[in-house]
């Protein structure tokens, strides 16, 4: 006898931002990786400004998303809520402690291991979000920083149009060569936060195959179709 029944758990919003994120991420990993690879590419000024300009509005959709879904974090309804997807919350501990002995088998939402590992993205995510736009604002003087950097670096502050990318017309060298040093630690934490994010996608999905077959509660499906299949009790 079939003792399951179809459980909706993942709201339209929560699904949306789940596969927008997923290409925005993909996109941006790919054109990353060739912007740093672009010297033994080969790659040309122009190649490079005009893949910088494609990182950049793919990240403004990536950070929109993002920045939409902690907006729901707050103020939607049921598993959109951060009080039930983020760690350490009240009763996390215990709820850990019977995941780990094996006690609790299921789980609406995420189990605790899946907690830990969304809020561990979303953090890793809101680090390649701001140092990105920090980036887009010093290299290619794109918004929401990138008037105020053209503004630092200008000649003559009345002709800011005149600063492009890579350019160095109406550029002050001191002043230029400031705004690159105020953006190293940013550029480091873009690149190492790629490095962590890279490492935590697979161990993202390894823990998803591990909970299917677990639990057995569709959860692959369940992000398209919102359902997941549990026990009827
Ligand atoms: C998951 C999201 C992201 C990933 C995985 C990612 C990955 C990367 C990688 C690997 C690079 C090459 C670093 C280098 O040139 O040495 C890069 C560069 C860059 N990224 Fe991102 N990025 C993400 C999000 C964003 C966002 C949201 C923005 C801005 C809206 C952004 C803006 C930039 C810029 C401007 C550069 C060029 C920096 C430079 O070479 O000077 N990125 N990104």
């Amino acid at each position: 006898m079939n003792n399951k029944t179809m459980v909706f758990v993942w709201s339209r919003n929560i699904r949306l931002f789940h596969w927008i994120n997923v290409l925005a991420i993909l996109l941006l990993a790919a054109i990353g990786i060739v912007i740093f690879n672009g010297k033994f590419l080969g790659l040309t000024t122009e190649a490079k400004i005009t893949l910088k300009t494609i990182h950049v509005l793919v990240g403004y959709v990536f950070a929109i998303n993002l920045l939409l879904r902690l907006f729901l974090g707050l103020v939607g309804q049921g598993y959109e809520r951060f009080g039930a997807f983020l760690p350490f919350m009240p009763g996390f501990i215990g709820e850990l402690k019977a995941f780990k002995q094996g006690s609790s088998k299921v789980h609406k939402g995420h189990n605790p291991a899946g907690k830990i590992m969304v809020a561990a993205l979303l953090v890793m995510m809101l680090n390649q979000m701001i140092t990105g736009l920090v980036l887009a604002g010093t290299d290619i003087y794109y918004p929401p920083l990138g008037g105020h950097f053209a503004e630092s670096v200008a000649k003559d502050k009345t002709k800011i149009a005149l600063i492009k990318p890579y350019s160095k017309e109406n550029v002050d060298e001191v002043a230029y060569k400031e705004m690159r040093a105020f953006r190293k630690p940013f550029i480091l934490m873009h690149v190492y936060g790629f490095y962590i994010l890279i490492a935590l996608i697979p161990l993202h999905i390894a823990g998803v195959i591990y909970a299917e077959r677990k639990e057995k509660a569709s959860i692959v499906s369940a992000m398209i179709s919102g359902y997941k299949s549990l026990p009827k009790q």
